[in-house]
């Protein structure tokens, strides 16, 4: 497993995100509440750039007129179509009672680690 630099700790604060390029492809490496983690930035259903769209809560609602906002900033939701996946795991957000098969997909994920206040993200 090779790892790259993705950049100090201070160019990643808490609910950031920095797009490094490695081995030629392109990670988003974001900042969750002081945890590093690091998605190809590439949306599995058309290949838009995942890691460029903006990044919200998860939201759950019980019917009309009420929502809960939950996990702020975990959620990345791609610009073309609006296809959210978790950061933390890659996978995309569904309701389980409309989900298909088509839609089962997932995002290659990265491990990362931080030494001597520089980022890594491991491929
Ligand atoms: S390309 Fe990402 S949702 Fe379509």
């Amino acid at each position: 497993m090779k790892r790259f630099l993705a950049g100090k700790v201070s160019e990643i604060p808490e609910g950031s995100k920095k797009i490094i390029q490695a081995e030629g492809r392109s990670v988003g490496v974001y900042n969750i509440a002081g945890q590093y983690y690091a998605l190809r930035n590439t949306c599995p259903h058309q290949g838009a750039e995942l890691c460029s769209g903006i990044t919200a809560s998860y939201i759950t609602s019980s019917g009309p007129g009420d929502f809960v906002y939950e996990r702020e900033g975990e959620i990345v939701r791609c610009p073309w179509h609006q296809w959210e996946f978790d950061i933390k795991t890659g996978c995309m957000i569904t309701d389980p009672k409309m989900r298909t098969k088509t839609y089962d997909v997932t995002v290659e994920r990265y491990d990362v680690s931080v030494e001597e206040n520089q980022v890594y993200v491991h491929l």
